[in-house]
């Protein structure tokens, strides 16, 4: 059945677009509220009525079929802000929503209001476009695959059940001193980061700082929602470190990961696993009931390690270059 797709710019075409994305954003926005649909309904349309979908670089579609029906909704637009390796000069296009109804679903719209999307980045001049999605959306997830769109960071979660057993390792870990210096494993987070963004070639520290802003040199470890181990070997050579953060958002308390690394030559020794376990029985201890980490996929060592420690991918960050 064909679909025609035009700018949003009715209040009517408006007003779609806020009855299409109530589920979506309650799930993402709202998720155990106690209020009833009603008044997240509005809460949720004065969010929206907020964004100015008239600005240049945002853009805002619905969807119609032959009898004027209204089929379908997308968001794309420039992503106000990068991921943290994302040089300013080069964010991406950003698909912020793409909703069918759900009697239209399954007539091929939903590729139709993306190839939409990718159309509009192309006429920016915009080289790639990306959008999140969460693992539940499995219809979703598979369309964006077929399109091209392929993982470049995600979201891993584990469900903590208890206390668990360290692996035996010949290191040692304890928590960092307050007045401790931690320039090695500074300099560890710098390489590695060095190495995700040029793939091994040389950037200085001053060039990093300046190009890629979002990136912390230094972490404020007094803050006493953040937690880290230092490992050393037997004669105290620094050999790994792990950071985390305490989240409490109402009756919620998570933990954030914010960084793990193991030296080179101390890796596949179960070092990782030892620091990973030392902080899940840390959050288990806080009342936590799972610990989550935002991951780039191109570091391949710590995927696997998460898999093999039974973390599951919650959500995804995909991309595809189209210039
Ligand atoms: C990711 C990292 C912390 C892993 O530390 P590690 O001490 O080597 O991990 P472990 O020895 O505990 O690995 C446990 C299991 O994870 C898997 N694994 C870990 N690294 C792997 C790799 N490079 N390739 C394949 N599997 C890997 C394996 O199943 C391994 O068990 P095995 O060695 O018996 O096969 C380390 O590679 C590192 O510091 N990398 C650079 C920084 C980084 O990527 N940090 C994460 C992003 S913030």
């Amino acid at each position: 059945m064909p679909f025609t797709i035009r700018r949003a710019e009715t209040s009517r075409d408006f007003e779609d677009y806020y009855t299409i994305s109530f589920d979506l954003f309650k799930r993402f926005f709202y998720q155990g509220s106690k209020e009833s649909d009603e008044v997240l309904f509005e809460k949720h349309k004065a969010e929206l009525e907020k964004i100015d979908f008239s600005d240049p670089d945002r853009r805002l579609y619905v969807a119609h079929n032959e009898q004027g029906v209204f089929a379908g909704a997308l968001w794309v637009g420039v992503r106000e802000q990068g991921f943290v390796w994302d040089l300013p000069e080069e964010i991406p296009a950003w698909v912020y929503d793409v909703e069918v109804v759900p009697a239209f679903r399954g007539q091929g719209l939903g590729r139709q209001l993306m190839l939409q999307a990718e159309e509009w980045t192309r006429e920016k001049r915009i080289k790639r476009i990306g959008l999140h999605t969460s693992h539940d959306l499995e219809i979703a997830l598979r369309l964006y695959r077929d399109m091209g769109y392929k993982e470049k960071s995600i979201i891993i979660r584990k469900n903590l059940a208890g206390d668990t057993t360290l692996p035996a390792t010949p290191f040692t870990t304890r928590v960092p001193r307050p007045d401790e210096d931690l320039s090695e494993y500074y300099r560890m987070r710098l390489d590695s980061f060095r190495e995700l963004i040029t793939g091994g070639a040389s950037l200085s520290v001053e060039d990093i700082r300046e190009r890629y802003p979002g990136f912390k040199t230094a972490f404020d470890l007094t803050n006493p929602a953040r937690r880290a181990y230092l490992a050393e070997t037997a004669d105290g050579t620094f050999a790994g470190f792990i950071l985390a953060v305490l989240q409490k958002k109402g009756e919620e308390k998570r933990v954030w990961l914010l960084d793990l690394q193991v030296k080179p030559q101390f890796r596949r020794k179960r070092l990782g696993t030892l620091l990973l376990r030392l902080i899940e029985n840390w959050s288990y201890a806080q009342g936590c009931k799972d610990v989550q980490m935002f991951l780039n996929v191109h570091f391949h060592g710590a995927v696997k390690l998460f898999q093999s420690m039974e973390y599951e991918t919650t959500n995804f960050y995909m991309e595809k270059r189209l210039l």
